[in-house]
């Protein structure tokens, strides 16, 4: 009694009320974040050629740019460093100076908009002259010592005010470290967003130069420790083991190539972020700017696939425009 004629999907799908009404998933801002770059100096905004609408901003612009994100109702932000490359060292060790860009610019954005969630990548990357996440010796990157540097960046961007910490460097054990660093130093409520799933990816690429970590990386990789875009199973198991050493959240990144893996993520209970990164966005502007695409309703659409696929919340270049959009009742999925 189930087939044709009795059933047609189609009559629900007859008018906007009743597509309205059985609409199983939804996008607010409530489900937003936003990354942004920073800089040194005052009044910079310097755009970043590969990722169009991005600047990279000085302290005191991010500060009015964060405001206003705020006032749109985005719940969080997270913030890039880039670093003048006189400033970075094999090591990364201006990564826990107490006073290094990303540290002041928590500070300020902690003073001026404190309803924002603040989110600080925990990884070397920004600060390290080869561009790796980790400490490297003879071409490897090394686990365990890599570990110490990050309790040590962890605990010195919760000091400064920073609400999330987000290991991004995919070093085992990295989690249980951070959390007993963080326990340690009396920081027991920062929370742990897990890179957890995080793949060796090329859609990385505009990100790398926006931080600048491109040229430092030149053809070196990160397959070491980033994931295989073949694999799976494993991203469950590094998320059941970054749940296991106390991760409050979990990432999957890239986002609408592992769209999969968000899936079965979302399905182990814990809150399941999605970075829609670099790449992802600067490929929607570049098929734009060709008119091949509309802008505002892929963007719209892909932001609508990963709550579909089961995303509490969707990192995204797109954040203010799309609060903005969102607002005002123009949201095209
Ligand atoms: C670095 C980091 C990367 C991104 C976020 N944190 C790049 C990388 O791993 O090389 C990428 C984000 C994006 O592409 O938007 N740990």
């Amino acid at each position: 009694m189930s087939a044709f004629p009795q059933t047609r999907l189609r009559r629900n799908r007859q008018t906007p009320w009743s597509r309205r009404l059985v609409r199983e998933s939804a996008v607010s801002v409530d489900d937003l974040i936003w990354p942004i770059f920073v800089v040194e100096g005052r009044g910079v905004e310097q755009p970043v050629p590969s990722m169009p609408g991005v600047c990279r901003l000085s302290v005191d612009v991010a500060v009015e740019r964060v405001q206003e994100a705020a006032s749109l109702g985005i719940p969080a932000v997270a913030v890039f460093p880039v670093l003048d490359p006189a400033e970075k060292t094999p090591g990364g060790e201006r990564a826990w100076d107490r006073d290094n860009l990303v540290c002041r610019a928590v500070r300020a954005l902690r003073a001026a908009a404190p309803g924002v969630g603040l989110i600080c990548d925990v990884a070397l990357d920004p600060f390290t002259t080869h561009g790796q996440d980790g400490i490297v010796r003879d071409g490897v990157i090394l686990n365990d010592e890599t570990i110490e540097a990050l309790r040590l960046q962890a605990v010195c961007q919760a000091a400064a005010g920073c609400q999330i910490v987000a290991p991004s460097d995919m070093m085992d054990g990295r989690i249980g470290a951070v959390r007993a660093a963080l326990d340690a130093a009396n920081l027991p409520d920062t929370q742990i967003l897990s890179y957890a799933a995080k793949y060796a990816s090329a859609f990385y690429g505009p990100f790398r130069d926006a931080v600048g970590s491109k040229a430092a990386l030149g053809a070196a990789d990160k397959r070491t420790y980033q994931m295989d875009p073949g694999n799976s199973d494993e991203a469950l198991r590094e998320v059941q083991l970054d749940i296991d050493e106390g991760a409050d959240m979990v990432m999957v990144k890239p986002g609408m190539p592992y769209l999969d893996i968000v899936r079965r993520v979302s399905g182990l209970g814990v809150p399941t972020f999605a970075y829609q990164v670099s790449g992802e966005y600067s490929m929607m502007h570049a098929a734009a700017q060709q008119g091949w695409l509309d802008l505002p309703k892929v963007r719209d659409e892909s932001i609508m696939a990963f709550k579909r696929a089961g995303a509490a919340a969707v990192l995204t270049y797109f954040a203010v425009e799309l609060a903005r959009d969102l607002r005002a009742g123009r949201f095209s999925a």
